[in-house]
């Protein structure tokens, strides 16, 4: 299961390099996420240019002078497996010796997740003792290995010693990452509804669907099946199933398909609409002397009052005292609630970091420190998992 997957595919500098672009293709079809490293030896068989176009993004290639102070352990912590393809004899000696003299092997050395390697050289190579004895710790440390094939080689030469198929290393990686841990279904709404008036203009609240989506991400990452219903077009993660929507009408058809073990309702759904909605753009003659509003349909109520009520995780946005907070919960009778107080700074609609209180369903209430909307996701997913394992 090779979607949604963290690719880091590191191509050294053998001719088999160009195979390497065939197998980018493979991967990013595939839904990877691919990032390439290419090393300066690689630069002499294929460019830059083609992993960039086959993958949307530069290939990384420099240990210094990048915009990271550290490229290689953001690198390493990002990626859930290396692939290194072509593996030359040379890239074989440093993984195995623990070299960081480039951006390839620090990475490589900054790594503790699977790898696999595809070594690429000419049969003599492949043959010395030095390689033989790299290969051997390679093993030692798990790597796993495909190919070498026997066959042409560069220069005319025949023997073993060619890089395994673009396709017989996508077969091998996927043995490699096995299937994820299926842990449910789990539905997580996200982004401020729009409730429209005439065709061009809406009532609409100042969630972007930064925190949703960060949290239906991390839960794919982790192997849950997630349906995202959301009004916002930010990145979801390819093994997200995505339904994009604009009103509380729309969101709640959409989450009323969708089978689910766990809710997490991290929209901000507006409370009314607009009772009509104008066919044609009002004109500034026709004069609008108000809008009449009328309620819209509660889905987190619809969720909880389901037949197989699944665990419900309700979000409040407020301006005042967590107490609201804990009243919302038990009046929402939600198993999670995460509070936040939008007025602080760094918290709340459209920014990258969020400070939330979990409340709990006996209202005992959890403060946490300002931190990213990434981390805010991967602890309520922690809670969530502990709430699941209690419950079984
Ligand atoms: O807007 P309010 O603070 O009441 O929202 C609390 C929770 O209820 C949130 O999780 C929100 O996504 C959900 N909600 C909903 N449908 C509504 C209003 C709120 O699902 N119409």
């Amino acid at each position: 299961m090779i979607s949604g997957r963290r690719v880091l595919l590191a191509v050294t500098g053998g001719v088999a390099a160009y195979k390497s672009a065939l197998l980018t293709r493979l991967l990013v079809e595939d839904g990877a996420e691919v990032r390439v490293i290419l090393t300066e030896s690689a630069h002499h068989f294929v460019g830059p240019q083609t992993f960039a176009a086959l993958t949307g993004s530069a290939p990384y290639t420099k240990l210094f002078d990048s915009d990271s102070v550290s490229p290689h352990t953001e690198l390493a912590r990002w990626a859930e497996v290396i692939v290194v393809a072509p593996a030359t004899a040379a890239s074989l000696s440093k993984m195995a010796n623990g070299l960081s003299n480039d951006l390839f092997s620090a990475t490589v050395l900054a790594y503790t997740g699977p790898v696999l390697i595809a070594p690429a050289m000419h049969t003599e190579m492949w043959e010395h003792p030095a390689t033989a004895r790299n290969m051997a710790i390679l093993e030692e440390f798990g790597y796993e290995t495909v190919g070498p094939e026997s066959g042409a080689l560069a220069g005319g030469d025949e023997g073993v010693g060619r890089v395994a198929e673009p396709e017989q290393i996508h077969e091998a990686l996927s043995d490699l990452l096995g299937t994820r841990p299926d842990l449910g279904r789990l539905l997580v709404t996200a982004g401020g509804t729009r409730e429209p008036i005439d065709p061009v203009r809406y009532l609409g609240n100042r969630s972007t669907g930064k925190m949703g989506h960060a949290i239906a991400n991390e839960a794919a990452q982790r192997g849950y099946d997630v349906t995202l219903v959301t009004t916002s077009n930010l990145h979801a993660d390819p093994a997200v199933n995505l339904v994009e929507v604009e009103t509380a009408e729309q969101m709640l058809n959409a989450v009323e398909q969708v089978d689910m073990d766990v809710a997490i309702m991290a929209a901000a759904v507006a409370d009314f609409r607009p009772a009509k909605k104008s066919a044609h753009k009002l004109s500034r003659s026709e004069g609008l002397d108000s809008v009449e509003l009328v309620p819209n349909p509660d889905i987190l109520e619809s969720v909880v009052a389901r037949d197989k009520r699944p665990l419900v995780v309700g979000f409040a946005a407020e301006t005042g005292d967590v107490e609201r907070a804990v009243q919302k919960a038990k009046r929402k009778d939600v198993d999670l609630l995460v509070y936040n107080d939008v007025t602080e700074p760094g918290s709340g609609f459209g920014t990258d970091t969020n400070r939330v209180t979990f409340v709990n369903r006996d209202g005992s209430v959890d403060p946490m420190p300002l931190t990213s909307k990434d981390e805010v996701a991967a602890q309520l997913l922690d809670r969530i998992a502990a709430l699941r394992s209690l419950d079984s």
